[in-house]
């Protein structure tokens, strides 16, 4: 067997043949479901009339195939595993097709599948081809008439995308729905659902007064489960069309929940299918953190319906150009529904954790790759984030109301079209005169640009000077990068009056906060009239995805921890000043030198909790430590065992010295408020967790008797689950055991719970979780074939980084198992699942050497192209 190929976005051709109409017939059933293609065909007027149909097809079982109503002959067709050639066709005729295809051993979850005995479908990127054959390309757009038959007991409810148009009973106990959607749209916007669900309806009216119905359909024990999904649909809804002027255009949403998802959500047509995690809430149930990722994932899903569905991509180079811009416009949109600087720091901090570890690691891409094996491992960071943030850079650049208007070019100009990136780009840069040509660069090179900045007063002339220096390190297939475009925000704060002062660059005042553009290697820029000695605020709000050093003193980012007008740069200050603190702790941990708390970061945290900020969601996240995994980030070479102690070290001594502070802010945001997943609500329970959080560390036994009343008092699943986390990593193993197992007792009859019980214990830092995970994996609520359970406990331990990194190996061994399952069921999850193992070159000679071991031990086993492209490019 030859190794997988990859494909070129220079080999791009347009079809050679469009489908203009798709009729398709599903007869139902587990092992044995038919479908029969109805295709009207043209052939497109620059294609040579020899040219062969070339249709896409994999794992179906041929039945019949005609065209314009005579059967094809078997010499007139040649069938391989992956596409169906027919040699001679007219330039425009119907062709019909029947197939078999077996949904109840579909493992993949990629095409027809069953999750929990209920028929769904998920056709992104490349799932159409295992529901029949066809030109499973995005610039092929279709209108689709479908009609699905099934057994009226067991699946009593009939959905596809669009308008139903049509229904009735059968024979031997069948019925049958038929659904229209008169938009054209690429097969991987299709979507069929089947089986025993119920619904729970709304409705919304439009801004010119049409009508919509809304139906969210789950199994009947979800029905309480879905207020707040629905409530959120209708906030998104009317955001779009205040904020982007874009209208639903069918007269039906439909959201369905299906227990076995490979990914969040999808936004089929009219009926968006969604992992159950990211629907289903309820106060008893689900975390605050899980109700803001609920509101967030079906805004992204319904603004895709403009983004993605009406304007579609060419081709899966052009993945960015329908995530990015969606990815934004729901980040946008939670922070207008929330709290917008805790959305921001929420955002960024986790970007710059795993989008900048994902750059720096063999499987960095551009947001518009030039070449892939196997396009569902694009759906990256890198593809989603930085694409968003790309977009927000556009956005900073041209000002809102240009990038409006540029909007509302791109979906007036495109509407019904499959375009690309420069389509989009080319509209911002039509109206508002932007030249974006060294922007475009962003697109095209992958890796994190690095900017060295260095400042100095000149107190004779009153002038600050800045010189910032770009560079972007190489990445695999990228040795030489060009200097990019880069927007900073920025101002420069008085250290005498703490304020912004008005910065005025070649004799233009330019405000208090303004952009500078970098666009060579390196550029100086020089402030006049800059009456006193400041600090300077860089970078304010992350205006570009990059990582930028500054020499800062401990006293400067103190004083800006207070004074920056930026809430984010106040925010990112306070994490600096904790890095620069555990850097010194990191360093002597490796030493054997005895830990020395910095007395800065503790007077800092005493003026946070004691001062007078009055955003408690911004608070929180200002007490909270960068990550084990950020700091790694920061290090040249990751000391696991160094960076855990360090932080613990951090977070002991500052429960030790504010410890009446935590007491008091804990105490003083109680409440008995019914359950509300309100930004007002959501702060206040955050700060307190997080004082909780620090009085744990030293295992406070006043910490620990709120711990165990928090647990105890079940008010809502954030306290609950915050308070039992905190006793399972502890050593208060006398109290933790009982409540976990009470806990798991409690909830056996609900996945998603079960979720959270699994990842609570297999993230303690104590030894035993390695023998946890083993155990776990025979749970009767485990099963490998389920991504969430696959997440929520394999995922996790490898999130776990002082054991899944274990000296001995066996942490590499157990996820490398898995691996190799799973690589034969879910080849999608499988290839996600490998991540840690790839960044093997940031880890010390003996992990390093472990690592590898494992990666090559998966390599020797017959691979899916998904897990063989991940792992050629870690071991390269
Ligand atoms: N387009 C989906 C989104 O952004 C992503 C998605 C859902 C997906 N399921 C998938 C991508 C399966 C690849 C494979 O919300
Ligand atoms: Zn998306």
């Amino acid at each position: 067997m030859s190794d997988p190929q990859p494909v070129y976005l220079s080999d791009y051709q347009p079809p050679a043949y469009q489908v203009t109409h798709t009729e398709l017939t599903f007869d139902l059933d587990p092992a044995a479901t038919r479908v029969k293609a109805r295709l009207q065909i043209e052939r497109h007027p620059s294609t040579d009339s020899q040219a062969p149909l070339v249709l896409n097809g994999e794992h179906l079982t041929l039945i019949s195939l005609a065209i314009d109503g005579s059967p094809v002959s078997d010499t007139a067709y040649q069938l391989t595993d992956e596409v169906l050639h027919i040699a001679d066709v007219p330039e425009t005729f119907i062709l019909e097709s029947e197939v078999e295809i077996s949904p109840s051993s579909n493992t993949a979850l990629e095409g027809l599948y069953q999750s929990n005995g209920i028929y769904c479908t998920q056709c992104e990127a490349e799932g159409f081809r295992r529901i029949t054959y066809y030109p499973d390309r995005p610039d092929v757009m279709a209108t689709f008439k479908v009609t699905v038959i099934g057994n009226a007991t067991s699946e009593p409810v009939l959905l596809a995308n669009g308008n139903p148009i049509d229904q009735g009973v059968l024979e031997n106990g069948r019925h049958f729905a038929t659904w229209e959607d008169p938009h054209p749209k690429p097969c991987y916007l299709f979507a069929l659902v089947a089986g025993n669900l119920h619904k729970v309806e709304d409705s919304f009216e439009t801004v010119s007064g049409r009508n919509v119905a809304l139906q969210l359909w789950v199994e009947q024990e979800n029905l309480d489960k879905t207020e707040h999904a629905m409530a959120s649909l209708k906030r998104a809804m009317a955001w779009d069309e205040q904020t982007y002027g874009r209208e639903y255009d069918l007269d039906l949403f439909m959201i369905v929940a299906v227990n076995d998802f490979n990914m969040g959500a999808m936004e089929n047509k009219g009926l968006n299918i969604f992992n159950s995690a990211a629907v289903l809430t309820h106060p008893s149930t689900a975390t605050d953190a899980a109700f803001q990722n609920v509101e967030g994932i079906v805004a992204h899903e319904y603004f895709h319906n403009w983004s993605g569905n009406r304007v579609t991509c060419r081709d899966w180079f052009q993945l960015s150009l329908k995530e990015g811009f969606t990815v934004f416009r729901d980040q946008c949109f939670s922070a207008d529904t929330n709290s917008a600087p805790v959305k921001r720091i929420q955002d960024v901090s986790f970007f710059r954790t795993a989008q900048f570890a994902e750059d720096a690691g063999p499987t960095a891409h551009p947001i518009r790759p030039d070449h892939f094996i196997e396009i569902t491992n694009f759906y990256t960071l890198t593809i989603y984030e930085k694409g968003a943030e790309v977009v927000r850079m556009l956005r900073n650049l041209l000002g809102w109301e240009d990038f409006r208007r540029g909007s509302d070019l791109y979906f007036e100009r495109f509407d019904g079209q499959a375009v690309t990136i420069e389509d989009f780009v080319g509209c911002m840069a039509e109206v508002s005169d932007v030249d974006l040509g060294q922007f475009m660069r962003w697109y095209s090179q992958a890796g994190t640009p690095e900017i060295d900045a260095h400042g100095e007063y000149d107190y004779a002339h009153g002038e600050y000077h800045l010189t910032l220096r770009q560079r972007t390190p190489a990445t695999p297939g990228q040795a030489d990068k060009l200097p990019l475009h880069i927007p900073i925000r920025m101002g420069l704060v008085g250290t005498k009056s703490g304020q912004d002062l008005t910065l005025t660059l070649s004799g233009e005042k330019l405000g208090s906060d303004a952009v500078i553009h970098l666009t060579e290697d390196e550029q100086r820029f020089v402030f006049s009239d800059v009456a006193e000695a400041p600090v300077p605020s860089l970078l304010r709000d992350f205006s570009a995805p990059v990582k930028l050093h500054f020499p800062y003193s401990r006293e400067d980012l103190a004083f800006l921890l207070t004074h920056d007008s930026d809430g984010f740069n106040r925010w990112d200050a306070g994490q600096r000043l904790a890095m620069l603190a555990l850097d010194d702790l990191i360093a002597a941990h490796r030493n054997g030198v005895e830990k020395v708390m910095d007395s800065r970061v503790v007077e800092a945290f005493r003026v946070l909790l004691t001062g007078s900020m009055s955003d408690k969601a911004v608070l929180a996240e200002m007490l909270t430590l960068p990550s084990e995994a950020y700091i790694a980030e920061q290090q040249p070479i990751v000391d696991v065992d160094a960076i855990h102690a360090a932080r613990e070290f951090v977070r002991q001594s500052l429960a030790v010295a504010l410890r009446d502070e935590f007491v008091a802010v804990y105490k003083a945001n109680q409440s008995d408020d019914p359950y509300a997943p309100t930004p007002e609500q959501i702060a206040q329970r955050s700060l307190k967790n997080v004082a909780l959080t620090y009085l744990m560390a030293i295992e406070d036994e006043e910490g620990v008797a709120f711990c165990e009343t928090q647990f105890a008092a079940e008010h809502n699943m954030t306290d609950v689950r915050h308070a039992l986390t905190l006793l399972v990593h502890s050593n208060r193993d006398d109290i933790a055991s009982p409540a976990l197992k009470a806990f798991g007792e409690k909830w056996a009859h609900d996945p998603l719970v079960m979720d959270q019980w699994f990842t609570i214990q297999v993230s303690r830092p104590q030894s035993d979780v390695l023998e946890r995970v083993q155990y776990l994996m025979q749970h009767p609520a485990f099963s490998i074939k389920n991504p969430n359970k696959v997440r929520a406990l394999i995922g996790a331990f490898a999130q776990n980084r002082i054991n899944f990194h274990r000296l001995d190996g066996k942490g590499y061994t157990l996820l490398a198992d898995v691996v190799i399952e799973l690589n034969r069921l879910n080849p999608e999850i499988a290839a996600r699942l490998v991540t840690p193992l790839t960044r093997w070159q940031r880890f010390d000679e003996e992990r390093q050497q472990l690592m590898r071991d494992e990666l090559v031990r998966i390599k020797q086993e017959p691979l899916s192209s998904n897990v063989f492209e991940v792992v050629e490019k870690a071991l390269a």
